[in-house]
């Protein structure tokens, strides 16, 4: 895969220098592009090393370092046919700008132009540059190109912010950018995910819920779409960003999201259960607040729907994916959960630990199937644990198959 990274003028162009490493170890080979206001922050040399090539850092002329730098007239149009994927990092508020309105006034914004291939974009700048409505609505323009745009991610920011406006992790920029040449082994599939936590109300202004942040669920979804499916993700309320090409249906209860998975049952072949749906509520929320008063309260709570339960009687010949968060006796539980929750899979975790489970970036799981076999799945990102799942479902389905 040949990769062309567009380099910005923002404090993150560093971690650009890392982008590169993780393409290069993901066997891209990758050709540097840097704008003018890039090259303040960090030389063209250390881009030169990492990548073994000469980096483009302008339109027309080679500039101070011949050793360093490349360019000629035409040379956007010869790169862009030579390319497969191009990629920008940091992507500036500028960049987006100029990207979203056509304007060509140097080589990266020229080749963009000119380029025919998937765009991935990580913007990286201050939090109120990210926020302002100029800005949000040239990513709707890009988004609506079929662009991926990776983050920003919420954090500290160089200007002593605190908010989003951080460049995404090289790593998971690098992952957005193979997604893209990744084989299509769940094209022809309709997968319906379910993510995130439910929120049981308990008054109008108080709810019960849990600590699942939907970056399994998510993961698994972006997951399901690179690989070519079409996605259902229904996904109770999180703070995370959402995935690229799938579609999504927002739900707050239990009660809301077992109407929205009986909805799109007919048309999916494999559901996937992993949100962490709240097991009681309040059937009858009152319409007014509580009153506080001195004396002990407690709550009345009915059980939720058991959504996966209720797929497992009518999920036909579908492939049917449980979760389990547990504190103990995993293999034990994943066995009992999938024989009465009639699954296909259940994908067992161990949410006491260390990464592992609840909010984390990776995870580590115990596969259950129909077929009897334990199948360990050692601690990786959400989105390495995700493709695990659907590579060991696809043959779970052959084997389901070939045993009829
Ligand atoms: O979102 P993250 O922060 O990334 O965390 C990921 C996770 C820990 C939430 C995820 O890996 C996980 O374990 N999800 C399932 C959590 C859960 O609710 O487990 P459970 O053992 O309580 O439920 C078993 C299964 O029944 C689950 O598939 C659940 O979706 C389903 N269920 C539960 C209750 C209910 N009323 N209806 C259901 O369908």
């Amino acid at each position: 895969m040949k990769v062309v990274l567009g380099v910005g003028g923002g404090i993150a162009a560093y971690k650009a220098a890392e982008l590169v490493r993780a393409l290069s170890e993901r066997d891209a080979e990758v050709q540097v592009v840097m704008t003018e206001a890039a090259q303040e922050f960090v030389r063209p040399l250390t881009f030169a090393a990492l990548s073994g090539r000469k980096v483009i850092t302008g339109m027309f002329s080679a500039g101070g370092g011949a050793e360093e730098t490349l360019s000629s007239a035409v040379e956007h149009i010869q790169v862009a046919q030579e390319n497969d994927i191009l990629v920008v990092a940091p992507a500036t508020a500028d960049l987006l700008a100029r990207f979203a309105n056509g304007i060509a006034n140097d080589f990266l914004t020229t080749f963009y132009l000119a380029f025919t291939g998937p765009v991935v974009l990580a913007p990286a700048m201050n939090t109120n540059m990210w926020n302002h409505a100029a800005t949000q609505a040239n990513i709707e323009v890009l988004r609506s190109r079929g662009h991926r745009i990776v983050g920003p991610g919420d954090g500290f920011l160089a200007c002593g912010m605190v908010g989003p406006g951080r460049m995404s992790e090289p790593v998971e920029i690098a992952e957005a950018v193979l997604s893209l040449s990744r084989r299509k082994d769940l094209e022809g599939e309709t997968i319906l995910v379910t993510a995130g936590p439910t929120q049981e109300p308990l008054d109008p202004v108080r709810f019960v819920s849990n600590r699942s942040s939907g970056k399994m669920g998510y993961a698994l979804a972006q997951a399901a779409a690179d690989r070519g499916a079409r996605v259902i993700l229904i996904s109770g309320p999180v703070h995370i960003p959402e995935p690229f090409g799938v579609q999504i249906v927002h739900v707050r209860t239990a009660t809301e999201m077992r109407d929205a998975v009986l909805a799109g049952l007919d048309e999916s072949t494999i559901i996937v259960k992993s949100a962490a749906v709240a097991d009681y509520h309040v059937s009858t929320v009152p319409q007014q607040k509580m009153k506080k008063t001195a004396a002990r309260m407690s709550l009345e709570l009915d059980p939720t729907p058991d959504i996966l339960a209720e797929l497992g009687q009518k999920k036909g010949d579908r492939l049917l994916i449980g979760f389990a968060a547990e504190t103990e006796n995993l293999r034990q539980e994943v066995r009992r959960k999938l024989a009465s929750k009639n699954c296909d899979m259940l994908v067992g975790n161990l949410v006491g630990q260390e990464g592992v489970g609840f909010e984390s970036d990776t995870n580590e799981v115990l596969l259950g199937l129909a077929t009897g076999e334990l199948i360990s799945i050692p601690k990786a990102s959400k989105r390495e644990v995700a493709d695990r799942i659907f590579d060991e479902a696809l043959k779970l389905r052959l084997a389901l198959h070939a045993a009829q």
